[in-house]
């Protein structure tokens, strides 16, 4: 069974004249362990795909497959979905969203948390992986103290805390440099090596690459070499 899939997937934003079609029939199946790269220019509809995928923002058209769970059309998510979100799928936006009033040992312990882990037990795990990333040193300041690198990391950090069987980065190497970027993208590579997670990272930077099974390339919402 397959990680994650989207099938003939169609987003339109606004209508009339300003109607954008921002998807148009996209197809994509992601098993466990693997993991995909999306490419292409600014407006291809890399960021809107990840979105529709999450089910944070629906597709107009055609269905999301999530662990067997299909979602269709643009059903307003349920609290089901959300459920289904929470537990399968972890996300690294563009912006961080962060969550400012939380340490960034709280920001990560919190995924955990929701999910039932008892607090003591959540932080002492937030901050093994803050360490992984090299942010041992940070763990207990508040996110806009942090640089933009670190911002980026920790909100690795937080996608990835619950072991999520899918994992979708929007450009997670983007505010880093080389070395860094190697070690996000190292960790997620092992996060779908080693555990099985479906990994989907839109980026620019074909370096980072390194041992990608798929590498997608958008242009005008669709996925040209699928
Ligand atoms: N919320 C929105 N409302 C209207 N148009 C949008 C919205 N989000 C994205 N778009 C449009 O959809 C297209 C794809 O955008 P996006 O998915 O952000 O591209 P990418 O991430 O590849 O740069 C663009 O033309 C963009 O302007
Ligand atoms: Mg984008």
């Amino acid at each position: 069974m397959s990680a994650i899939a989207a099938e003939h997937v169609t987003k339109v934003f606004g209508r009339g004249e300003t109607e954008v079609v921002a998807l148009k029939d996209v197809n994509l199946t992601v098993e466990p362990g693997e993991l995909v790269a999306l490419m292409g220019p600014s407006g291809s509809g890399k960021t809107t795909l990840l979105r529709a995928l999450s089910l944070i923002d629906p597709p107009s058209r055609g269905c999301i497959t999530i662990g067997g769970q299909q979602i269709c059309g643009d059903a307003v998510a349920t609290v089901d979905d959300r459920r289904l979100r929470r537990e399968k799928v972890g996300i690294i936006f563009q912006s961080y969203n962060l969550i400012p009033f939380l340490t960034a040992a709280e920001n990560v312990a919190l995924v955990l948390t929701l999910n039932g882990v008892p607090r003591g037990e959540a932080l002492r795990r937030a901050r093994e992986l803050l360490q992984s990333l090299d942010l041992a040193h940070r763990a207990d300041t508040y996110p806009a103290t942090l640089s933009g690198g670190e911002q980026q990391r920790l909100a690795v950090a937080r996608a990835v805390i619950n072991n999520p069987a899918v994992i979708l980065a929007d450009e997670p190497t983007a505010a880093l440099d080389t070395e860094r970027g190697k070690a996000v993208m190292g960790l997620l590579r092992r996060l779908g090596r080693e555990r099985g997670a479906a990994v989907i990272v839109v980026t620019h930077d074909e370096r980072m690459l390194e041992g990608f099974d798929h590498i997608y390339h958008m242009v005008d919402g669709r996925i040209a070499n699928n």
